[in-house]
């Protein structure tokens, strides 16, 4: 397995594997946020700048796969290290359990975030659209207005727990 790519590298990834501008705009911004967070939470700031820049590494190629399904296959054939492919993995917001992850048309296994780089990295994403930061409260609104009432009752939840972690309300991050 190889170590963790620096950020450089990360980007050198990214290009090579047709990521649009637009994709890699995001994952900067994502990235920043992740890092902010990482070192508020005294999390591995390495681990998170490489999971924060290369989650979206699916979004390469439209694609009928979702995203972080060929995120995930791209990333195990790069080699990434196996920290960094979770985060690729896991990165659905606040995450979904196997049933939800189902009805989404996604393999019905769990798509939640475990360690403390994996939260940090998906929560960054769901404070972040587009290439904008936002409010969580934003994020949560659209999914209810989707109808996914648990999952936003998870982004609430999450937010709360690294806001905790923390010492801040995430929102002001
Ligand atoms: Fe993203």
């Amino acid at each position: 397995m190889s170590s963790i790519p620096n950020p450089k590298e990360c980007l050198v990834i990214l290009k090579k594997c047709g990521c649009s501008e637009e994709v890699i705009k995001h994952c900067l911004a994502v990235r920043d946020v992740a890092v902010r967070i990482a070192k508020k939470a005294n999390a591995d700031v390495e681990l998170v700048e490489a999971g924060a820049l290369l989650h979206d590494i699916g979004r390469s190629i439209p694609h009928d796969t979702p995203h972080v399904i060929k995120g995930g296959k791209i990333a195990k054939k790069l080699d990434l290290p196996e920290e960094v492919v979770r985060i690729i993995e896991r990165h659905i917001g606040a995450g979904l359990p196997a049933k939800e992850a189902k009805k989404m048309g996604l393999p019905e296994r769990d798509f939640l975030p475990e360690t403390l780089e994996e939260k940090i990295v998906c929560h960054a994403d769901s404070l972040i659209d587009n290439n904008k930061k936002q409010k969580i409260d934003h994020e949560v609104e659209k999914a209810k207005s989707e109808g996914f009432n648990e999952y936003a009752k998870r982004l609430v939840a999450l937010h709360k727990e690294l806001s905790e972690i923390c010492g801040m309300d995430l929102n002001n991050i």
